[in-house]
């Protein structure tokens, strides 16, 4: 799909693993914005790793902390920002999002996902559970939200230049 950019900020969405912080890193690179990893406003804000928020106040706490941060960053002003897997599916943070940014959906098979999370993983939904089972249950949750995205781009591929270049081109 393709989709006109008007130098709102673009936000990606999709599950864990998906590449959001490397494909917005370098999609930002290439648009010469800045970029912004909303996870980590999140821990900065907090001072606090997202592990710790979670262990400590819930998931709950966590989700109202990852609205602020996101709603401040919906200032209209061109940017790329990386979201945590979760965020799109809050439905306050979903119509902040769908409203004021250019929101794409990074999407890839499960299999795929478990593969690059099992390599590096701190994330608290996947503690002590099988990366690809967890993955299987929220990719059926929520992959009917992540559709409501303006765009929807396969991040199957490595490496994730090729993921880059097809955002690029979609937005125009
Ligand atoms: C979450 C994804 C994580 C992080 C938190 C919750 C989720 O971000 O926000 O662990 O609900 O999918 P990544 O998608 O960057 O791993």
């Amino acid at each position: 799909s393709s989709c006109a950019w008007n130098g709102q900020p673009i936000v990606l969405v999709g599950l864990m693993g998906v590449g959001k912080s490397t494909v917005g890193r370098r999609l930002a690179a290439r648009l010469k914005l800045p970029f912004v990893d909303a996870d980590h406003e999140i821990e900065q804000a907090a001072a606090m790793t997202i592990s710790e928020i979670f262990e400590k106040y819930g998931e709950e706490y966590f989700r109202d902390g990852e609205r602020r941060v996101i709603a401040r960053l919906m200032d209209g002003r061109p940017k790329v920002i990386a979201t945590g897997g979760g965020a799109f599916i809050n439905p306050d943070t979903r119509a902040l999002m769908l409203r004021d940014a250019l929101v794409v959906w990074l999407d890839a098979e499960t299999e795929v996902l478990a593969d690059r999370v099992r390599r590096r993983d701190t994330r608290p939904l996947l503690r002590g559970r099988d990366a690809h089972e967890v993955l299987r249950e929220l990719a059926a949750k929520r992959n009917p939200i992540y559709a409501e995205a303006h765009l929807r781009i396969s991040s199957q591929a490595a490496p994730h230049d090729a993921t880059v270049r097809a955002i690029m081109k979609a937005i125009g």
